[in-house]
């Protein structure tokens, strides 16, 4: 049994990542800043942004899952304007410097890295905070992975539920591939035992859809009733928002399916 340390074991993708890595029979130590209820893992409290707690969280580690993020607009569901200017690096850039130094230090098997397709084309500052951690990760010593992966399906839902107030949603007609969180929880639990390193295949979701169609099925998923105003941008400035594309592992939960299981009801009782 290898013991494995995951970071962000708390989060949207690293719950989905725990309960495969304990169902597969893995020792799984949970780094969070407050313990939770689950009993069938270890839990190492302390804080990525302070470096509190990691020397022990470290200790007999074989593999570290780094999936700890700070992203205020995750966080929230929505863009405020300081977003377009700033984003804390004190997690996803000097947690994860920390993090690397001290699995150097007791020699760590595997650092596997998530991070986000399509980083290096990307404007926003959150963007750049992810990137300046990835390369800390690949210009590391350690025998590492990347995993990229498009953006999240939770994120999209939060994100279009902030325009609920507005009666006619202007949206971007570029087509991308979300994927939902088990998807890359499955991807990532065969990445971190496979014995291959480096740069993995990232992964998106199984369709490419436009925008638009993902804001359609979203307002029928939820029976709402909003017009859609489809808005030509180019394909560089889509990328460099994030609404991505990507060409590797395709995830197989859909979005309809996944709106299906998230809003289910909703019509009933509409
Ligand atoms: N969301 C997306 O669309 C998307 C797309 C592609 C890749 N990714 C990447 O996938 C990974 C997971 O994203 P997610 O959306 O699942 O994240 P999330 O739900 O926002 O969860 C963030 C996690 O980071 C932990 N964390 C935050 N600050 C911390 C600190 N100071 N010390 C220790 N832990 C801290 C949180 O723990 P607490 O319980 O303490 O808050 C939580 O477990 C990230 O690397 C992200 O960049 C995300």
């Amino acid at each position: 049994m290898t013991l494995v340390l995951v970071t962000g074991g708390t989060g949207h993708l690293g719950q989905d990542l725990v309960d495969r890595l304990v169902r597969d029979g893995h020792q799984v130590r949970v780094f969070a800043r407050t313990r939770r209820s689950r009993n069938d893992v270890e839990w190492a409290i302390g804080d990525l942004a302070t470096g509190e707690g990691l020397p022990m969280a470290l200790r007999g580690v074989h593999t570290v899952i780094n999936a700890a993020t700070h992203s205020p607009v995750a966080r929230r569901g929505g863009f405020r304007p300081v977003d377009f200017f700033t984003s804390p690096s004190d997690v996803d850039a000097e947690g994860t410097r920390r993090l690397l130094d001290l699995s150097q230090q007791v020699s760590v098997q595997h650092f596997l890295h998530v991070s986000i397709v399509g980083l290096d084309e990307a404007s926003l500052p959150y963007a750049r905070v992810k990137l300046k951690g990835e390369r800390m990760v690949r210009e590391s010593g350690l025998p590492w992975s990347v995993v990229r992966a498009t953006p999240f399906y939770y994120l999209l839902e939060r994100m279009l539920a902030g325009f609920g107030w507005l009666p006619v949603w202007p949206v971007p007609k570029a087509v991308c591939n979300p994927v939902d969180t088990t998807d890359v929880a499955d991807h990532l639990t065969r990445c971190a035992f496979d014995g291959e390193r480096g740069v993995r295949a990232e992964i998106g979701g199984p369709e490419d859809l436009s925008l638009v169609e993902h804001a359609r099925q979203y307002l029928a998923a939820r029976a709402m009733h909003r017009t859609v105003m489809p808005v030509h941008v180019s394909e560089k400035t889509a990328r460099g928002m994030g609404f991505v594309k990507s060409n590797g592992v395709r995830g197989t939960l859909s979005w309809k399916d996944w709106l299906r299981r998230r809003f289910a009801g909703t019509r009933k009782a509409a």
